[in-house]
């Protein structure tokens, strides 16, 4: 059996140790689950054949994938055959129907359409990643869109728009989220639109990166994962420093950590009256990132740049409009329709004299940003194999688990 990280579980508490175990019990009898629910009826043929076909190559893989991956089937499963999940959320200490609900939950209110084909998309990258044909379970992406696993991304009205799709965590940004939304901006960057938009599902805006990310600590050590977390976010944030179009948050809810700091390489930040703006950066032993030790100060000023940045100050959306950080804010009644109906109308103007004239505002300050970006990058990477990184974040999940 394979354990659900790679965790080097002498470093974590007895709590977190024995929800692994249980968890990776539990996904000793997650192949019968593949195969619980009958489809008759539920799909047009077609579709059925398809998922069939996925189902049944499912079982012939010769490599366990990963929990997290078998998760993922797990919820697409679900989704693609019940729909959205609606179930009550499992108890805190019914630990292994508590991760498979939150699995379920995760993928929203996205179809079962979108469900079926993102499994069958899914299935067939695995089965191609051992050297199988993928084409016959690959189902075909609607349109032009491309699908993620927590990322919905459309064009509509000339409007890229990224929405971070994972509610019940309040949209915090796991490692494959970050490498699907630098895909997703690379995307956006090349297509018709004229307009790329970032904003949340659900009452979050994003909640920052997700902490869980630190304990898959790879065999390499803390010290590896520390420096393949550097890349992974020096990647995430040039993307934002060379994306070539305007780039537009629309803030819906309370932002935390590099959601916020991402800001200030934004081009226009809309939030609504009920969002905050929050860099816990010292409480976790961390430092800032994605440019917002320069950025910050030269929007907002030193002196209260340093007040959120070392000292944890967290913003109303009117103080950090006040501060620059914040274009407009909105009534939360009114703001997803004055925002959109504005964009809306931002979108007809020439794209090229947009995207040319953002690049002139940008232009200058490029190399500055990546030397500052290399800096923060090179900061962290020392920060996150430090004790009072790894001592804030096990007390983050300590203070969960005793909820
Ligand atoms: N990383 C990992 N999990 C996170 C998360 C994050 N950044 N933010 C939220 N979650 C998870 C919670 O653990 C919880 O999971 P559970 O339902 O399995 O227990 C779920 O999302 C909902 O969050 P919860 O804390 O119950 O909601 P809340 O409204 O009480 O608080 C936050 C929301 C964002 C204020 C709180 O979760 C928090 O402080 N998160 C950490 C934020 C952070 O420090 N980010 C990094 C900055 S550098």
């Amino acid at each position: 059996m394979f354990a659900l990280y790679s965790l080097s579980v002498e470093r974590f508490s007895p709590c977190l140790i024995y929800v692994v175990q249980l968890v990776s019990r539990f996904y000793c009898f997650m192949p019968c689950l593949y195969h619980c629910v009958s489809l008759r009826g539920v799909f047009s043929a077609a579709t059925v054949e398809q998922f069939e076909q996925a189902k049944s190559r499912l079982s012939t893989l010769k490599n366990d994938p990963g929990n997290e991956v078998k998760l993922k089937i797990y919820a697409l499963f679900k989704q693609a055959t019940q729909g959205p999940c609606n179930t009550p959320k499992p108890g805190m200490l019914d630990f292994v129907n508590k991760v498979k609900w939150d699995a379920w939950k995760s993928l929203g209110s996205i179809s079962q359409d979108k469900a079926r084909q993102q499994y069958c998309d899914l299935v067939g990258s695995l089965v191609a990643a051992e050297g199988g044909s993928s084409a016959q379970v690959a189902a075909q992406p609607a349109g032009s869109e491309a699908t993620y696993e927590t990322l919905l991304v459309t064009t509509e009205d000339n409007i890229t728009t990224i929405k971070l799709n994972r509610p019940t965590k309040k949209n915090a940004i796991t490692t494959e989220m970050y490498n699907d939304i630098v895909a997703a901006l690379e995307q956006a960057a090349k297509d018709d639109s004229v307009l790329t938009v970032f904003t949340g599902a659900g009452d979050f805006y994003c909640s920052g990166n997700d902490l869980s990310n630190f304990t898959k600590i790879p065999e390499g050590g803390v010290e590896l994962m520390a420096k393949q977390a550097g890349d992974l976010l020096r990647n995430y944030v040039n993307a934002y420093i060379d994306f070539p179009k305007p780039l537009v948050a629309v803030v819906n809810g309370p932002a935390v950590g590099i959601a916020v700091t991402a800001l200030g390489l934004f081009d226009l930040v809309y939030a609504t009256e009920k969002a905050t703006f929050h860099t816990p950066f010292s409480q976790l032993g961390q430092s800032p990132e994605a440019c917002s030790s320069y950025t910050f100060p030269k929007i907002m000023g030193v002196a209260k740049a340093s007040e959120m940045l070392l000292f944890n100050k967290k913003l109303t959306a009117t103080q950090a409009c006040e501060l620059g950080l914040v274009t407009e804010v909105f009534p939360e009644s009114s703001f997803q329709m004055e925002v959109w109906s504005r964009l809306k109308a931002y979108a007809k103007l020439p794209p090229n004299s947009l995207a040319l004239s953002k690049q002139l505002i940008r232009s200058t300050e490029k190399d500055r940003l990546h030397a500052v970006n290399d800096a923060e990058v090179e900061r962290l990477v020392e920060r996150w194999t430090s004790d009072e990184c790894f001592n804030a974040i096990m007390s983050f999940f300590q203070a969960k688990s005793k909820l």
